[in-house]
């Protein structure tokens, strides 16, 4: 649809002969008719339509009106006829030169533009908007008479028969142009070889139109505004302007909208008769506007997509940023637990207070999952983190729910646990951080610092005190289920407080407890909790008893080594303590070095030894509770040592049970009672998880 406008820029002139007389006197316009115009700031022009000089000294003839014309003229008429010595009348030579730029909003489609005028008259209001460019109507010339124009067209209409969109063209009297060529200019080397430009290019362009009014030639150039004026002129037309033109005519810029927003801009303008147009001062020219997509740089050429390049490159970094933090700080979160609100951790916070779960505050490797210390950044409170992983939903509700439980439970004995986190496939369990480590580290790591019969004892005790408030006097039973040495931690005063309640069951008082998977440290495992599968306070008591043992004896309860056939072979700590107590030596048993070390109270030692014995009875009716046990240990009440006589039975009963749950247990010779192991190696601190019957 476009086609049917054509948008010229069109230069009317009105031309006379050079060297003549000026037939008129009283001859209009400014002296000699030259003038220059560097901007039109400063500029008298006589405009219509949309014409205006911008601010800056823009003479702006269109702008984003539709179907509309636009006239500037200079102020007055200029003389351009005069008489040869020979008195006919000539048209007289004369020069022109300006600058003008046509601004798209589309890349490479524009619009009817702009025009700089020379006519008759200054008044085209008869003339047409679109592709007649304000100058012409559907009718050939005008009421006053004849005119002349150079167009700059850039859409090719073929009702005046134009030769492309992007040409110059000289029209006299009609829109159908006498000559045309194809925008562009000779270059001046050797080869003078045609470089095309592109009229709405939204770069500034120089325009030179110059008659010759002996020649009888009319000249037109186009060249980029850095290029100078080209010697050979992109059109050269032979013609007498002596019966085309009017004596005084009024020259200038006229220009038309259709339908695409373009702006027809002119910078400057000269003209001059008699000799070449005064050059333009290029640097003086107003700047084209910023607005629109003006001529634009080369480095903004490699600037804006760079900096797209960069600011998508800066957006999917957020978004993937945003999304991994998403995914590192996700957690699992359910209704049912608003309840237990206030024992929830943030995983951000548990996150940011172990550094990330970084390595250095990697605490322990556990049976059940990794454990960090860490300070919570709001509170510095020292915690210790530990990351239990839990595949399946099920049972997760109970669990949590026991979490919570446990987390009221308060006894100076207890390392308190202070709630939980659930993230996919995983818990957080969140405990008070114990300075000083656990009890394992200090019983059986050789070159480390040993504990005083005084520490353990005291030790010892704190434990049975924690275990009987957890048996008998909190609101429910808990059975804590893996009491060993490694599950004991130090506070700052050495004070021994039973941790770990990742295993914990709870029950109410006077219930029966219920048969679940058998859980526990091998060794520790009460010969019935393997058979039946059922944890009970005694069988909690069963590894207190093997843990008294392990504490006095500074022994594992199942001591690997190799003996003197190569075999790997394991003693069990009950039967060796056993052994000795049968020898009538049970102070034989005890941690050599405490022994090496003097100091310690040999009889409570042997009470120790004989409690832990008493306590990991095979037979859970002959194990005290935790009550008892207290108080054997406290001495007080003028309680009696417990009594071991007369019906000790064999480990072997014991170690024939395990076999029953775990293969790879095998009883040795009659009475001696020491194992082997078979397939499994490294038991002793092996933490096992086994379907119950
Ligand atoms: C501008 O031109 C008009 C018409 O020629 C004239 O009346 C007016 O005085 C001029 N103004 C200036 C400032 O030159
Ligand atoms: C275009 O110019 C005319 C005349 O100066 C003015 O009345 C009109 O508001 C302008 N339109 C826009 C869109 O700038
Ligand atoms: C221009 O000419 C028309 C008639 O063609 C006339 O009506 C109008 O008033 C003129 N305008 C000026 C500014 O002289
Ligand atoms: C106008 O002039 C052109 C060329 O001089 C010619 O081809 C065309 O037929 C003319 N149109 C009218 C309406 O006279
Ligand atoms: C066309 O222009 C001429 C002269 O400029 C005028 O006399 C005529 O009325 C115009 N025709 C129309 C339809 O405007
Ligand atoms: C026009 O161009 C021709 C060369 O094509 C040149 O000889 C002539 O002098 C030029 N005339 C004017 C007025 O510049």
């Amino acid at each position: 649809m476009f086609a049917k406008f054509t948008a010229r820029f069109v230069l009317f002139l009105v031309v006379s002969s050079g060297n003549v007389v000026v037939r008129s006197a009283t001859a209009a316009g400014d002296g000699d008719g030259q003038f220059a115009y560097q901007g039109f700031a400063a500029a008298n022009l006589t405009m219509d339509g949309l014409a205006a000089v911008t601010s800056s000294g823009l003479l702006a003839l269109t702008n984003a009106t539709y179907q509309a014309k636009a006239h500037a003229f200079h102020p007055a008429p200029l003389r351009f006829l005069g008489e040869s010595s020979a008195g006919a009348v000539v048209a007289r030579s004369f020069s022109t030169c300006f600058v003008f730029a046509i601004v798209s909003g589309y890349d490479g489609l524009s619009d009817h533009g702009l025009a700089f005028v020379a006519a008759p008259t200054a008044n085209l209001s008869a003339a047409n908007a679109g592709q007649y460019l304000g100058l012409l109507n559907a009718t050939n010339g005008t009421a006053s008479g004849a005119i002349l124009a150079v167009e700059l067209d850039t859409i090719m209409n073929p009702e005046f028969r134009d030769i492309s969109s992007n040409h110059v063209g000289l029209d006299v009297n009609s829109l159908v142009s006498l000559q045309a060529r194809p925008a562009g200019y000779y270059g001046d080397d050797d080869d003078g070889a045609f470089r095309d430009l592109r009229l709405n290019s939204r770069k500034p362009m120089q325009v030179w139109v110059d008659y010759d009014g002996q020649a009888k030639q009319l000249n037109v150039t186009l060249s980029p505004m850095q290029v100078p004026k080209p010697k050979k002129p992109l059109l050269s037309q032979a013609i007498d302007l002596s019966t085309a033109m009017a004596d005084e005519m009024y020259v200038g810029f006229s220009s038309a909208t259709g339908v695409v927003f373009t702006h027809h801009y002119v910078l400057g303008w000269s003209f001059s008769f008699d000799g070449p147009a005064p050059p333009l001062d290029l640097s003086k020219l107003p700047r084209l506007p910023r607005f629109g997509p003006k001529p634009r740089s080369k480095a903004l050429d490699i600037v804006l997509p760079l900096a797209t390049a960069l600011l998508v490159a800066a957006a999917l970094a957020a978004v993937f940023f945003l999304v991994r933090r998403r995914r590192r700080f996700a957690e699992v979160r359910e209704d049912w637990e608003d309840e237990f609100g206030p024992h929830r951790f943030a995983y951000r916070d548990l996150f940011h207070a172990t550094d990330g779960f970084k390595e250095r505050n990697l605490l322990g490797v556990g049976g059940f999952g990794r454990v960090y210390r860490g300070v919570l950044p709001d509170s510095n409170l020292e915690i210790a983190v530990k990351r239990v992983s839990h595949d399946s939903r099920q049972g997760i509700k109970e669990f949590v729910a026991e979490v919570v439980s446990i987390g009221r439970l308060r006894h100076r004995n207890l390392v308190q646990l202070l709630g939980y986190c659930r993230r996919k496939d995983e818990l957080l369990l969140v405990y008070d951080y114990m300075v000083n480590g656990s009890l394992d580290k200090y019983l059986h790591e050789r070159n480390g610092t040993t504990l005083y019969w005084a520490e353990r004892f005291s030790i010892i005790k704190g434990v049975a005190s924690g275990l009987l408030y957890l048996h008998e006097d909190w609101e429910q039973v808990v059975i804590h289920r893996d009491i060993k040495a490694s599950n004991v931690l130090l506070d700052g005063t050495m004070n021994g407080r039973l941790g770990d309640f990742g295993l914990a069951k709870l029950y109410d008082h006077g219930t029966d407890p219920q048969t679940t998977h058998v859980v526990g440290t091998m060794g520790y495992l009460a010969p019935e909790l393997v058979r039946t599968g059922k944890a009970t306070p005694l069988t909690d008591v069963f590894a207190f008893g093997v843990f008294l043992l392990e504490v006095a004896c500074g022994r594992r309860p199942i001591d690997h080594h190799t003996d003197e056939h190569k075999k790997r072979a394991a003693v069990v700590l009950v039967d060796w303590v056993l052994e000795h107590h049968r020898s009538g030596s049970i102070i034989g048993a005890v941690d050599p070095r405490l022994a090496a070390a003097g100091e310690f109270d040999a009889e409570e030692a042997a009470l120790v030894l004989r409690l832990g014995l008493m306590c990991s009875h095979p037979l859970p009716g002959a194990r005290p509770d935790m009550r008892k046990a207290v108080q054997y240990l406290e001495r007080g009440g003028g309680r009696p040592t417990p009594d071991l006589s007369p019906s000790y039975v064999s480990y072997r009963v014991m170690a024939t049970m395990q076999s029953e749950g775990f293969d790879s247990y095998v009883v040795s010779e009659a009475g001696r009672s020491v194992t082997s192991i078979g397939t499994v190696s490294g038991a002793s601190s092996m933490t096992i998880l086994s379907q119950g019957r």
